[in-house]
């Protein structure tokens, strides 16, 4: 089986390093970057895929930010290793990331991406939210974790300011529900593995 849990320090210099062969060099040059810089990740939310053989096989790591105040989830990176890509696996991190982000209260999540591969999990462009430039507007994307919560957040994509970020979430009223911090999920070409959905319901592929 292959098990997706949240990344910790041990993992760290393995995630860089796909990064690393992942993306161009000098990825930490884009502007996202500077909405990164200095500031913690969602720990909850970084997670790490490994193979049968815990060979690290992909990886995505969240950011938090703010529109209009409002937290909003940065999304990415997220690669997945040369020699598996297209085989789904970058498909079951992104599901499991966002199903553990709502749960978490996690209510809009934005990402700088090709909308033809994050159209398919429910990511739509913002028209009226401006990552810091250059940045392709038609590359700005977000999702909504419940109905309507990009509505009315426009304007600039800020830092996250707040010292302690769950303090930040103010406007989450209800007990975030924490799911457990590591599953087991079969490859995706095998029929007979069960996970969950960014929905939360469970679906056989
Ligand atoms: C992008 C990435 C994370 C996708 O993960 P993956 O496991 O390879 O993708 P999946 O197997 O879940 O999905 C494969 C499908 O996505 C499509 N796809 C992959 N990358 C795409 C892109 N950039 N644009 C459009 N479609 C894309 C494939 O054509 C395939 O389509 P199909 O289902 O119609 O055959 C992975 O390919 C990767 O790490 N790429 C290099 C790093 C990168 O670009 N990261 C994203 C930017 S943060």
């Amino acid at each position: 089986m292959y098990e997706i849990c949240p990344e910790t320090a041990a993992d760290e210099d393995e995630v860089e390093a796909l990064y690393d062969l992942c993306f161009a060099p000098g990825r930490t040059a884009l502007s996202s970057y500077r909405l990164r810089d200095g500031v913690p990740r969602v720990a909850d939310l970084c997670l790490v895929l490994r193979d049968p053989s815990r060979f690290l096989m992909a990886a995505i790591r969240f950011w938090p930010v703010r529109v209009a105040a409002k937290p909003v989830l940065l999304l990415g990176p997220i690669a997945v290793h040369p020699t598996a890509q297209g085989e789904g696996l970058g498909g079951l991190l992104m599901r499991d990331g966002l199903t553990r982000a709502r749960g978490l209260g996690w209510r809009r999540v934005l990402l700088v991406g090709d909308a033809p591969y994050y159209s398919r999990f429910g990511f739509a462009r913002l028209d009226a939210v401006e990552m810091p430039p250059p940045t392709n507007p038609d590359r700005v994307l977000g999702l909504e974790l419940r109905a309507g919560a990009w509505v009315g957040v426009v304007g600039p994509v800020l830092r996250e300011e707040t010292p302690e970020i769950v303090a930040g979430l103010a406007e989450i009223a209800a007990t975030p529900h924490i799911g457990p911090a590591c599953i087991e999920v079969g490859h995706p070409r095998d029929d007979t593995a069960g996970r969950e959905t960014a929905d939360g319901s469970a679906t056989d592929h």
